[in-house]
């Protein structure tokens, strides 16, 4: 595969933890996306390579909690909202989300998979790479949450406003500045009502337990290095404020131990629950 210019280095990350979830943890499995470590391709080994290396460093082990939760959490709530009948997912910072060719609820639903150009050229020629077909209707949409075209530019790909949907976010609020967080809550509280928002946020500092601090310290570090800052973080009052200001109803705030089945924590392996990030689950008025 030839790209001048890479993926998103976290969307790899991110993909790698999922992936080494399945190869590195303990069962039960909170996760399983089947399909990441083939859609890394030429990047999974050395990414993975540093979870079987170190599977029960802090930084690691925080990196897989906080991805296969947010994911569990996400497409638990999708799941529910389609057999309702919701039938279109907008993924906001898809990255290299995999739902649209791994899940069999895939097959009656259009994902709008939203990202930088850049990532969504990259991920095209990966997936043909992995030999990966689509369940359903998977619609790539080149778009910039700064740039607060956001359903204009999801209208141009098909996506009905006029209909209720699903719309996940995760992993990308952090990168983003309260004013283009604000700007695409705003974007998706004009959707039609009973569309639903699942998202994850960073805790304040003040708010993060001893884990939560460490990680934020040393991955923000990284993450500005490889071009991709933190740029935001909230308390849970201040996040519930900011989404009743754009039409939108919170259904459900929970940090990781809170966000998935009791049973799930309850482990063998270094995984394990820490005050880091926040899930929230919104409806649109
Ligand atoms: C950490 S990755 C998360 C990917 C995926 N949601 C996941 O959980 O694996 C963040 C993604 O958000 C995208 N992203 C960050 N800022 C963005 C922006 N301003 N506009 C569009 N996409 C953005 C990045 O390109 C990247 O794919």
């Amino acid at each position: 595969m030839t790209v001048d210019q890479g993926p998103s280095r976290t969307a790899l990350t991110a993909a790698a933890a999922r992936a080494a979830h399945l190869i590195v943890d303990a069962e039960p499995r909170i996760f399983a996306d089947t399909l990441a470590e083939q859609l890394l391709g030429e990047h999974a080994e050395p990414l993975l390579a540093y979870h079987r290396g170190q599977s029960d460093h802090p930084i690691l082990t925080s990196a897989r909690a906080q991805v296969v939760c947010r994911s569990n959490f996400s497409e638990t709530r999708l799941a529910r909202a389609v057999n309702r009948g919701v039938d279109q997912y907008v993924i906001l910072g898809a990255g290299l989300d995999t739902f649209g060719y791994r899940d069999d609820l895939a097959a009656g639903v259009r994902t709008f998979e939203v990202d930088h150009e850049v990532t969504q050229r990259w991920k095209r020629l990966a997936v043909a790479d992995a030999g990966l077909s689509p369940r359903g209707d998977v619609v790539p949409v080149a778009s910039d949450f700064a740039r607060d075209h956001l359903v204009a530019d999801l209208e141009q790909a098909g996506f009905d406003r006029r209909r209720p949907a699903f719309v996940s976010w995760l992993g990308v609020s952090m990168y983003l500045s309260r004013g283009s967080i604000a700007a695409t809550l705003h974007a998706v509280g004009a959707l039609a009502s009973g569309t639903e928002l699942v998202f994850d946020y960073i805790l304040t500092d003040d708010l993060r337990d001893d884990v939560g601090r460490l990680y934020a310290e040393q991955v923000s570090a990284v993450a500005a290095q490889t071009g991709e800052p933190w740029q935001s973080a909230f308390d849970p009052d201040d996040m519930s404020r900011l989404l009743a200001s754009h039409s939108l109803t919170v259904e459900a705030q929970a940090d990781q131990a809170q966000a998935i089945d009791a049973a799930l924590w309850k482990r063998t392996d270094a995984l394990a629950p820490s005050r880091l990030a926040m899930l929230a689950h919104a409806k649109v008025d």
